[in-house]
């Protein structure tokens, strides 16, 4: 009986409901226009108390609706799914009734949890479609000229042009979405205003063969009577002047736009009003706008309501239309490049007489928004850098041929305000010329623009560089992720760097969620691939620079993360021919004797500290790797022969790799810490000879004075290697260098964001050749990935986070961390640090659906206690064992306070 009671009791006190949040499609969250007629839906799952524990989903039921009001009803009358019993909550397909193009769904989840309780429904979540089929597209592509004639400006680009549509409506609108593409980039407008928040949309892809568009839901701005629809189109990558070639027009002379409004109205019909030769085009303020070279406005120029349905436009000419384009046109997959943060300047200087010099105290990319008041016609002139001469002037060398400077014509106004959009530069620095008086702060924000991928990421700890560290980390990734991966914001380059998004992209992972930023960039990496199946250095691929080991084989570690981090296995299914394709070129271009050919291009260990390692080395590590994640991700995929064939040729590649290269006592040709790094993460030698690559990593680091020597290929992997072989103390000593070579040396000088090379700035010899020397490269941010893993202690133990290890590598004198990931499965929180008594406190958070193992220092399972009561004892919390001073326990999801 008394048994009995207690149970009843326990159950209530473990009666908390489990609900469905975060309710994506297509991974993202009520996206306006996507293409799939089985969209994939996602969520997280919540319990509604901090104080649920191992909480899981054992069954869901999916509704979605026509309408709002039906779903209210939970009435599914597109698709019920009824109840399924199922754990999955990622990429559930939708299977309910045809879509229909250009409509607009609503749907919610309901789950049942670990013991079968019904939840409650979700709050409601949306999506869109776009197209389905090319027909749906009812718009001409049209553009303002048929040649580019004039060379108005200082670059010799034609200025950007206006164009718009005005519309008559006369009955009651439901909805109304424009939907916009072109080949340049665009600004929308609906009756006089700006719709949508995105900046150089529809982002770069390889034109030729496909262009984006994006969808903006008008509803709220359409009104009855006369409507007016208004873009702005630049040159953007498609016709400006981009990479180090200095060459316009990489893929056309001529930016084009194509977009249609479509109408639904409340009695069911719809009307399209589409781009064609019906609408307006003309030039106006904006004299010139490009990625690279910046922006001139003369403000004089402007065309009051070009916009508006009022203005009469009876006089502008009609645009061209010929020849139609044939790319395809795709609905956006990934988030649009944003403003994501703002800055004020911290300090205003005057280096030299009028010239003003605002710090924002972070080096961003984007551009500047200033308020002035001057006399009509004044010429403002900002110009843009990462760092300052000695003298406190903006120093640009580095920027080479790229001409960071936007230049203002003032209107005269007693205020007005500029602000860029077709261009933007990598800046923590904004000089001001022009002006008759000193600026004030409050006059001058810096606008960052980056890819809006959600933050998945956050760090701490009582090691004050290293919490710079991650902050540096953090903002150069952002400020390199523009709409695809690049290797820098600042210079003329800003190309996706195969071999940088290799090194980075598990680090980027963890701060931020890429995984539709990433396989959108992977779709540029799969067209370009070559016809002999290798994959080049960029993607998009304008410049056809060599490719190489640890840069082409970015075809297959990128897809291989993203499955390991979110667990989609349909990245692995859609990349898999293209890396067999380069798998296959690389077993041809490497013989029989699987060794590298004569003749092949290699970046080397790239900026690597005066250590070369032999390229075949690298060539080797990164064949014998992409031939150990074949096999691997033939196996997710259930190719059993292909799992064998290519485990097969990892295994061949070894022993090749070992006879020629391996001396009998294990040195490696070459003999650098990166020799050893790669033998050691790659897995190249036996045990035996593993151990001794330990040895002689560790000894060539103490050679340097206990400092790296590694380029991008070896950084990747150092901390890795170290830590694999029981060497975090190493790792540890060399994280928290501040001497050269190192991270914290970078931070001592000022770093806000990640450098490119390690000697980017030094005491003795100031700045590093001006022709490579960007302050914002996240290559080296890759680093992360171990401060998360070992600082943090949060491990992933199976694809998507479903099982997690938080396993703090508690060192280097630290005593406290706080590290988050924002997991596909939700968060993941490990906050360590020893209290006064040196008691090791570790409060966790695990998302519900997903299980962990914890370890935490103690000699017996009797030392641990979770929320002050023994931990072996108390309920969801199984001790597992004790291993190396650690024990083990087993926990589900939930909060849990851990000490010892
Ligand atoms: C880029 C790098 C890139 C490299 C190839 C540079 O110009 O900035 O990040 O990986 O070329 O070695």
């Amino acid at each position: 009986m008394i048994l009995k009671c207690a149970k009843i009791k326990l159950m209530k006190k473990n009666d908390y409901k489990i609900h469905a949040d975060y309710l994506r499609c297509e991974y993202l969250i009520n996206p306006i226009a996507i293409e799939k007629k089985k969209p994939r839906l996602s969520w997280i799952v919540e319990a509604d108390s901090p104080a649920a524990r191992a909480k899981y989903q054992s069954a869901y039921r999916v509704i979605v609706s026509s309408s709002e009001t039906l779903l209210s009803q939970n009435k599914g009358d597109i698709w019920d799914s009824k109840k399924i019993k199922s754990r999955n909550s990622i990429s559930i397909e939708y299977s309910g009734k045809k879509l229909r193009a250009f409509t607009k769904y609503f749907w919610k989840v309901m789950l049942w949890d670990e013991a079968g309780k019904t939840g409650c429904w979700s709050k409601s979540a949306s999506f869109g479609l776009g197209k389905l089929k090319s027909e749906d597209w009812k718009a001409e592509w049209i553009c303002s000229y048929s040649q580019p004639v004039i060379k108005l400006n200082r670059h010799g680009a034609m200025p950007p042009h206006y164009f718009r549509k005005k519309f008559a409506v006369s009955k009651p609108v439901k909805s109304a979405v424009l939907y916009v593409s072109a080949l340049g980039i665009y600004e929308p407008y609906f009756n006089g205003t700006r719709v949508g928040e995105d900046y150089l949309s529809p982002g770069w892809t390889n034109y030729h063969e496909h262009v984006y568009y994006n969808g903006y839901d008008v509803t709220k701005k359409i009104k009855n009577g006369d409507n007016a629809i208004g873009c702005i189109l630049a040159d953007g990558w498609y016709a400006g002047r981009f990479g180090w070639n200095h060459q316009r027009a990489n893929y056309g002379n001529v930016p084009k736009l194509t977009a249609q409004l479509v109408i639904e109205f409340e009695d069911g019909k719809r009307k399209i009003i589409p781009t064609d030769r019906t609408w307006k085009t003309f030039a106006g303020p904006l004299v010139e706008a490009d990625l690279l070279m910046g922006e001139v406005y003369d403000a004089r120029k402007e065309i009051p309501n070009w916009a508006s349905p009022e203005f009469d436009d009876s006089t502008c000419a009609s645009p061209w239309f010929n020849p139609q384009p044939k790319t395809r046109l795709e609905a956006m997959p990934a988030e649009q490049v944003k403003i994501i943060h703002k800055f004020k300047p911290v300090k205003i200087t005057e280096p030299k007489p009028g010239v003003y010099v605002c710090n924002f105290n972070q080096n961003i990319s984007g551009f500047c928004s200033v308020t002035v008041s001057e006399n009509r016609g004044k010429k403002i002139v900002l110009r843009h850098a990462e760092r300052l001469n000695p003298d406190g002037t903006i120093y640009t060398e580095n920027m080479r041929a790229a001409d960071p400077t936007d230049i203002y014509y003032c209107r005269g106004d007693k205020k007005e305000t500029y602000q860029p959009r077709f261009t933007f530069h990598g800046f923590q620095y904004l000089e001001i010329t022009g002006v008759s008086k000193k600026p004030r702060k409050e006059d001058i924000t810096a606008l960052f623009i980056s890819s809006d991928t959600p933050v998945a990421g956050k760090f701490s700890c009582s090691n004050k560089m290293l919490s710079t560290l991650f902050s540096n980390i953090y903002y150069t990734q952002r400020m390199n992720f523009v709409d695809i991966p690049t290797d820098c914001p600042q210079r003329d380059e800003r190309l996706g760097w195969t071999g940088d998004a290799q090194v980075y992209i598990k680090t980027a992972s963890m701060i931020a969620d890429i995984q539709n930023f990433m396989s959108k960039w992977l779709v540029e990496l799969k067209d370009a691939q070559y016809k002999n199946g290798d994959f080049p250095a960029v993607a998009p691929d304008i410049l056809n620079p060599g490719s190489g080991p640890a840069w082409a084989e970015a075809g297959i570690i990128c897809p291989w993360v993203l499955y390991e981090v979110y667990g989609d296995k349909d990245i692995l299914k859609y990349h898999y021919d293209s890396m067999v394709r380069f798998i296959d070129f690389l077993i041809k271009q490497s013989g029989k004797k699987l060794l590298p050919p004569k003749e092949y291009h290699c970046y080397s260990d790239w900026l690597n500290h005066n250590a070369n390692t032999p390229n075949d080395i690298i060539y080797m590590a990164y064949f014998a790797y992409a031939a150990d994640l074949m096999s691997r991700i033939a196996n997710v995929l259930g190719k059993k022969a292909d799992e064998k064939k290519y485990l097969k040729l990892f295994n061949n590649i070894k022993t090749a790799f070992n006879k020629k290269y391996v001396n009998k006592d294990y040195r490696i040709m070459g003999d650098t810490q990166t020799c050893y790094i790669l033998a050691i993460v790659y897995n190249l030698l036996d045990e035996k000879g593993k151990k001794y690559a330990g040895e002689y990593l560790v000894e060539k680091i103490k050679e340097r004075g206990t400092h790296l020597s590694t380029g991008f290929v070896g950084t990747k992997d150092i901390m890795l290697a170290l830590e694999t072989i029981g060497r975090n103390d190493i790792a540890y000593k060399l994280i928290l260098n501040d001497t050269y070579p190192s991270w914290g040396f970078s931070i001592k000088h000022g770093a806000t964001s990640i450098w490119e090379r390690w000697n980017g700035w030094t005491p003795e010899k100031g700045f590093e050749t001006p022709g490579m020397n960007s302050f914002a490269h996240y290559a080296y941010g890759a680093v992360y990935s171990w401060m998360v893993e070992n600082i943090g202690g949060i491990k992933s133990g199976a694809p998507s986070f479903e099982k997690i290890v938080v396993k703090p590598e508690v060192g280097g004198n630290l005593n406290y961390a706080n590290c988050e990931i924002n997991s596909i499965r939700g968060k993941i929180i490990s906050n360590w640090k020893f209290l006064k008594n040196k008691t090791f406190k570790l409060d966790i958070e695990i998302p519900a659906n997903s299980s962990a193992k914890i370890f935490i220092p103690a000699k017996k399972a009797a030392d641990v206690k979770e929320s002050g009561k023994q931990a072996s004892r108390a309920k969801n919390i199984k001790f597992i064992g004790i291993e190396n001073g650690c024990a083990i326990f087993e926990i589900g999801s939930g909060k849990y306070q851990f000490s010892n």
